[in-house]
């Protein structure tokens, strides 16, 4: 393609001109070429971004230079400009729809359909953009006779022998009516499974994206197979023609055709463009959950009168405006296959990739599910792979551009033995599971538990930790709460001493803090600032297990990535926390100090803000008689945030022996400091239970 992928939706407004003709023409072949695989083929050339970003481009440049623009030009096309017709000829042409990007810009078409109408329009309705394909289906005396694609939007081809079997359009409607519909194909996520499933059985490649499945299920009349379809009309031609669109489209549900106001957010009948916009950010919060792509939200003029005032121009309707999503799939190069073994010893090949930004958050890995999925998805290393992420689902590799493979690309080799600890791998489900299950990690993970920053449980070495795992006496960390000394005695060279040493080192860890706990559960992004930070927002296990992916991530650092890892490493984790709780493990961090439900305020927090918010504080240096972890846990206790970066943002910065450049920085930007000694007197102050204010040490 001309440029590589765009970080987000691009605005046409924004785009850059191409510097020459020459670019500008090999951009609309590739546009063209990109645009006919879209609408007719079963392969997708580029990812919607891309897409978007190119045809901006050749917006821009046909603004810049009118007297270069070329006849076949997709800015002035019907569908794309590329699209083939057919046999077909449409009733009124199928048109396409304007994109907006960005709150401005919907304002701005709002505001120029009100000065076409002389007044704001009676009402808008707010839809999703189904991410399918276009087609028209013909109802005589409430029997379907003819459906239609929307080909170049004047003619389509003939799809009626595919397209019946799509669920929600019924063969025989509720009534003997006599109507046009027009809507969208679509595969659902689960249905895009079961059509893969069904390819590979007949050894066919696999499609690389839903809406490349679904137009290749529509044109495939004379497959084996038949993989599910779906649709959801938009508008109906025949029904009553006064009535509200939006009031039409119900109509339509109650002759037995699924709708866009039926599907999972529905259709918002919405007041002046403020409700729209609330609307639109309903629908693009729902988007990830819906089980089908949305590529955008649709704004309609709802009644006919004011569709009849504001018309349309060849290409589009003036009444209607497309607010486009960033794309959810995005193409970039598979770096590396690496196999991850899960807690219970499950086997989970995951790619490495070049960065690639889906709306401001970079991925540099994605799942490749299992092993079946992966020779299935046909994906080798060095391959542009389709990389999907869908809202805060954990991205996921979906297919590779089979024409772009490099030469000399190999295969993925999986592996023949367990990554970890070279057991022996049962192939005999979907998910490859290491024979050792939990076993196969357990001394790691228990050694884990044990650390100084973690549990901090002492006697229990690598020597000990490898015959209680041998012996089969502790595959997890509830089990070392179970061990008692006699038992313990028996084993080869441990000393009756020893033994009740390390019970009592085991018995000392069941007081750890709440944020102890976490580090030591080992929960993926979740480090022991992080897990410090949680403990100090969520204050109970409870609560932390009660979090939504949203309460997560008002905890600061965690973004929508971290938030589904951490939700479900805990969901895994849940039954050993249940077992280290019924064994009185702390579920608590003592000196959580935030509000409580009923706003009750804390004790004495001295690092939060007067608006509740905890101060950004950076320890450098030595704080005496704490460790650097020590330091940043005393910054949390006392309300604060602890960072390792010193920037315009920090609020604190404590200052001990040995500082670098790190003071000279706060100094620059104007940072507060504190003297390393006097944190660590505020600390003994609070830990006296005298109530301390931040500016008494500040100044003392
Ligand atoms: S209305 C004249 N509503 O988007 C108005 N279109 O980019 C025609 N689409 O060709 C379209 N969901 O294939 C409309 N709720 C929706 C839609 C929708 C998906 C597609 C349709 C259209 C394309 C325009």
């Amino acid at each position: 393609m001309v440029d590589n992928a765009a970080e987000a939706v691009v605005d046409p407004g924004q785009a850059l001109p191409f510097a020459t003709r020459q670019r500008y023409a090999e951009a609309i072949e590739q546009a063209k070429a990109a645009a006919s695989a879209y609408y007719d083929g079963d392969e997708i050339l580029v990812d919607d971004a891309t897409y978007d970003a190119v045809l901006a481009r050749i917006a821009a440049t046909e603004a810049a230079h009118p007297h270069w623009r070329a006849a076949g030009s997709p800015t002035g096309a019907v569908a794309g400009g590329a699209a083939a017709g057919g046999d077909i000829e449409h009733s009124s042409p199928m048109l396409g729809l304007d994109n907006v990007f960005a709150e401005d810009q919907l304002r701005k078409w709002a505001a120029r359909l009100e000065k076409l109408l002389g007044r704001p329009a009676a009402g808008y309705t707010v839809e999703p953009k189904i991410d399918g394909l276009a087609v028209a289906a013909w109802y005589a005396d409430g029997r379907l006779v003819r459906i239609a694609t929307r080909g170049d939007g004047r003619t389509g081809e003939d799809v009626t022998g595919t397209a019946r079997r799509a669920a929600g359009l019924p063969g025989r409607l509720s009534t003997e009516a006599t109507i046009e519909i027009r809507g969208e194909v679509f595969m659902t996520d689960a249905d895009f499974e079961v059509a893969n499933a069904m390819r590979a059985e007949h050894d066919e490649p696999v499609f690389a994206h839903p809406r490349s499945a679904a137009a290749g299920t529509l044109r495939a009349d004379k497959r084996g197979y038949h993989a599910p379809l779906s649709f959801f009309a938009y508008a109906v031609h025949g029904l009553d023609a006064a009535m509200p669109r939006s009031a039409a489209v119900a109509a339509l549900e109650t002759l037995g055709v699924k709708t866009t106001a039926s599907s999972g957010p529905g259709m918002t009948i919405c007041d002046g463009i403020d409700e729209v916009l609330a609307a639109v950010e309903a629908l693009r919060e729902a988007r990830a959950t819906l089980g089908f792509g949305v590529d955008g939200a649709v704004i309609k003029a709802d009644t006919p009168a004011d569709r009849e005032l504001a018309g349309s121009s060849s290409k589009a309707p003036r009444w209607a405006i497309a607010y486009k999503f960033p794309a959810d799939t995005r193409t970039t190069t598979l770096l590396g296959i690496d196999v991850q073994v899960g807690r219970t010893g499950v086997l989970t090949p995951v790619a490495t990739l070049a960065p690639v930004l889906f709306g401001g958050v970079k991925v540099t890995s994605a799942t490749l599910h299992n092993f079946d999925d992966l020779v299935r998805r046909n994906v080798r290393v060095g391959d542009t792979v389709f990389v999907r992420r869908a809202g805060d689902v954990i991205p996921e590799v979906v297919g590779a551009k089979l024409d772009e493979r490099p030469a000399g690309s190999v295969p993925f080799l999986p592996p023949a033995h367990c990554p970890r600890c070279g057991g022996e791998i049962d192939r005999s489900q979907k998910r490859w599971r290491c024979t050792g299950g939990r076993i196969c990690g357990a001394r790691q993970a228990l050694a884990y538990y044990a650390t100084r920053n973690a549990m901090d449980i002492e006697g229990l070495g690598e020597k000990i930790l490898d015959q209680l795992v041998g012996e089969g006496m502790v595959t997890d960390p509830a089990d070392l709460y179970d061990l008692d000394a006699g038992t313990l005695a028996t084993l080869e060279r441990f000393a009756e001493l020893s033994s009740g040493k390390l019970v009592a080192g085991i018995a000392a860890s069941k007081g750890r803090p709440l944020s102890r706990l976490l580090t030591a559960l080992g929960i993926r992004m979740a480090g022991r600032a992080m897990s410090r930070r949680l403990a100090a927002h969520f204050g109970t296990m409870r609560a932390l297990l009660a979090a939504t992916i949203d309460d997560l991530q008002a905890v600061d650092g965690v973004g929508p990535e971290r938030a589904v890892t951490i939700a479900a490493d805990l969901a895994e984790l849940t039954p050993l926390i249940d077992r280290l709780a019924d064994r009185g493990v702390t579920m608590t961090e003592p000196g959580h100090d935030r509000p409580g439900p009923d706003g009750e305020e804390p004790a004495s927090a001295p690092l939060r803000k007067p608006d509740g918010t905890p101060m950004k504080v950076v320890v450098t240096g030595a704080v005496p008689g704490l460790t650097r972890d020590e330091g940043n846990e005393a910054v949390e206790r006392l309300g604060g945030t602890a960072s390792g970066s010193v920037s315009g943002r920090t609020d604190l910065v404590v200052v001990g022996a040995g500082a670098g450049s790190k003071v000279d920085k706060a100094i620059a930007l104007g940072v507060r400091t504190m003297p390393a000694e006097r944190f660590a007197a505020l600390l003994a102050a609070l830990t006296a239970g005298e109530p301390v204010t931040l500016d008494e040490f500040l100044t003392g």
